[in-house]
């Protein structure tokens, strides 16, 4: 008698609809089809429509027929700017037009068919609590993915105990002041380190009401991934897991991909996941400059700079004498005709010692060997890929986790300078010159150390690695 063949377990992958977590998702999504399991990635029709035009997503995963890509609308209008960090609104729309749909998917069918099985788990953003809802209604496993670092996590699960004893909100004042409501942080964790949205003085702050439902909501799912080390953050996993005891560290996630892909197949492709058009000029440009004599400054998908803020770094960067590769995104500035700004001695120092590309290819940045610091805004996938690579950090914290994420790398893992609440001329150069040059050798030496931490854990037998297998193990034991 002819046996149907098994089919594997069909997972559902629904990122939050932001640039950098559908990027780390991705990567998530092509570590699980590679591991043999077939995959829905769900994304916002907006998001879909950037994946098609930067990311050349239907070619880069046609090797994986397990793999699809399925939209959902969030309900703002086309003309949103959904990126400009008014997240709530995104969310709470996303939740009330698409809980309905998103149960639909699970039930109709529309997923599924001869060759591939009803969905039966699921892994969705930690944010976005009404998947665990339609998840419980079917009865789909679910485990939440969260992409912002556990530092910061840790300090969403604090929320509620923060306000209760009155430590936050607070209007700014006083940022100097140690907060004792957070585990582990009591004797570094200052006012000023928390995300900006304790400081608006407001109780009803809505990206506080955000954050401290869904920093409550984790603890729902049966398992919780996050994009970091054991050797990294093992202090602070600690404490989460009285909460979450069932955590996933399988970080730095962009190396595990790439490891993966390399063990598991040279042919492949090579991987871009961008949502905006990577310049790979600089690498050539890269490629003429003296070993670790350049700072790569950037401040992610989503931070914007003020025209006067542009300047500072501009006259800092410049006075420093140290080289630069300066990624300005075309959204990056607020307000319009900021270049008719730059002086013209300026732009010309600029073309002697700087590069400024609108979009780099950042991880193979880091990884060059002309790279020798990076300025950062301190989104948790940039601070990272930088840990992994070895490169010493100056954080300029823009929001959210930023904030939290820079106080750990000065004060915790030593491996940079916090510069957060300052945006002057005279500090950026004094930095850059400390980082580069004064003190070069002790933030090299510290950083190489945990990059030698990071790169240990994605090999066989290491933290990350069994993590995954793990990970993987759980979601085939428990779709039988
Ligand atoms: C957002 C939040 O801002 C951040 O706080 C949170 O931790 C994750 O989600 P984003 O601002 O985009 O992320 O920053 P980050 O997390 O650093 O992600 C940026 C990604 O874009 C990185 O993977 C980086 O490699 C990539 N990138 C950035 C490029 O590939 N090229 C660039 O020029 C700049």
């Amino acid at each position: 008698m002819n046996q149907k063949p098994q089919l594997p377990p069909h997972v559902l992958i629904f990122p939050l609809p932001l640039p950098g977590p559908v990027n780390s998702m991705l990567k998530l999504a092509e570590l699980l089809c590679l591991a043999g399991l077939h995959i829905t990635f769900v994304v916002t029709e907006h998001i879909h429509g950037r994946l098609l035009r930067y990311a050349n997503i239907q070619s880069r995963f046609e090797c994986y027929p397990g793999f699809q890509l399925k939209t959902i609308p969030d309900g703002l209008p086309e003309d949103d700017p959904r990126s400009r960090g008014k997240f709530a609104v995104l969310f709470d729309s996303l939740k009330s037009k698409g809980k309905l749909i998103f149960k639909d998917m699970l039930t109709s069918g529309c997923l599924s068919h001869q060759k591939r099985k009803p969905v039966s788990f699921i892994i969705a953003d930690g944010c976005l609590g009404f998947t665990c809802d339609a998840a419980n209604e079917v009865g789909i496993p679910i485990v939440y993915v969260r992409t912002v670092s556990p530092c910061c996590l840790w300090v969403f699960f604090c929320l509620p105990r923060l306000i209760e004893a009155g430590e936050i909100p607070f209007n700014g004042d006083d940022l100097d002041t140690l907060i004792k409501g957070v585990p582990g942080m009591e004797s570094f964790l200052r006012r000023r380190d928390l995300p900006s949205f304790c400081r608006s003085g407001d109780p009803h702050d809505e990206s506080m009401r955000l954050y401290k439902t869904e920093g409550q909501e984790n603890s729902r799912a049966y398992g919780l991934i996050v994009n970091t080390f054991e050797d990294l953050d093992g202090p602070i996993l600690s404490h989460m897991r009285t909460v979450c005891p069932n955590i996933y560290t399988i970080g730095p996630l962009h190396a595990h991909h790439k490891n993966k892909l390399a063990e598991q197949a040279a042919s492949l492709p090579p991987t871009s996941n961008s949502v905006w058009s990577v310049d790979r000029s600089c690498m050539t440009w890269l490629d003429s400059q003296p070993s670790k004599s350049v700072i790569y400054v950037s401040f992610g998908s989503i931070a914007t700079l003020t025209k006067g803020q542009l300047m500072e770094f501009w006259h800092g960067l410049v006075n420093s004498g140290v080289r630069f590769l300066w990624v300005i995104r075309p959204d990056s500035v607020t307000g319009e005709d900021w270049e008719s700004q730059v002086p013209a001695e300026v732009r010309e120092d600029t073309r002697q010692r700087g590069y400024i590309v609108g979009w780099a290819p950042q991880e193979e940045v880091l990884a060059h060997f002309a790279v020798g610091g990076f300025l950062t805004h301190n989104g948790w996938n940039s601070t990272i890929e930088s840990i992994h690579a070895g490169v010493p950090m100056i954080c300029w914290p823009y929001f959210l986790d930023q904030q939290v994420n820079s106080r750990f790398v000065s004060e915790v893992w030593k491996v940079g300078l916090d510069m957060k609440d300052t945006c002057d001329r005279a500090t950026i150069e004094k930095m850059v010159r400390d980082l580069m040059v004064v003190r070069n050798e002790e933030f090299s030496g510290r950083a190489e150390e945990m990059a030698q931490l990071a790169r240990t854990c994605l090999n066989e037998g290491g933290s990350s690695y069994c993590n995954l297998e793990r990970l993987v193990r759980d979601i085939e034991s428990m779709t039988q």
